[in-house]
C-alpha cells in the first residue's frame, strides 16, 4: 500500500519528505507534491518529517481526504494540462525534474 500526500500539503510544499525518500519517488507539481504508486516502496520514511502531516498511508488517510489517493495515481497516470503524454513511472523525480502543473483536483482545491 503506498503512501499519499493529502490536501495539508497545498501551497506549503514543503519538501522535507523529497530528501527522506530513498526511491526519490515523490514528484514536485505546482501546489503540492505527489508520490509515485508504482514507485514507492512503503518504507515511510516520509510520513515523520512533514511538518503539516500530508503524508499518509493509503489506507490510513482521513475520510474528508479519501480522494487524493486516487488523485496521486492520477497525476502519474494521466495527462496533465500543458503536457502530451503521462508522467508514468519514469524512476525518478530528480532526473525529470520539477512539473510544474498540478491534476485539475489540485489546481482548483481551495487549500487546507
Ligand atoms: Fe508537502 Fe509535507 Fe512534503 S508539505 S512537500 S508533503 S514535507
Ligand atoms: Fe519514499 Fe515515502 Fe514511499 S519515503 S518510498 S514515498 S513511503
Amino acid at each position: 500500500m503506498p503512501y499519499v500526500i493529502t490536501s495539508k500539503c497545498i501551497d506549503v510544499s514543503d519538501q522535507s519528505c523529497v530528501e527522506e525518500c530513498p526511491v526519490d519517488c515523490i514528484y514536485v507539481g505546482d501546489r503540492k507534491l505527489y508520490i509515485n504508486p508504482k514507485e514507492c516502496i512503503d518504507c515511510g520514511a516520509c510520513e515523520p518529517v512533514c511538518p503539516v502531516e500530508a503524508i499518509s498511508q493509503d489506507r490510513r488517510v482521513p475520510d474528508e481526504d479519501k480522494e487524493f489517493v486516487e488523485d496521486n495515481r492520477r497525476f502519474f497516470t494521466e495527462v496533465l494540462p500543458g503536457r502530451d503524454a503521462p508522467i508514468g513511472a519514469p524512476g525518478g523525480a530528480r532526473k525529470v525534474g520539477e512539473i510544474g502543473v498540478d491534476t485539475p483536483l489540485v489546481a482548483d482545491h481551495p487549500g487546507s
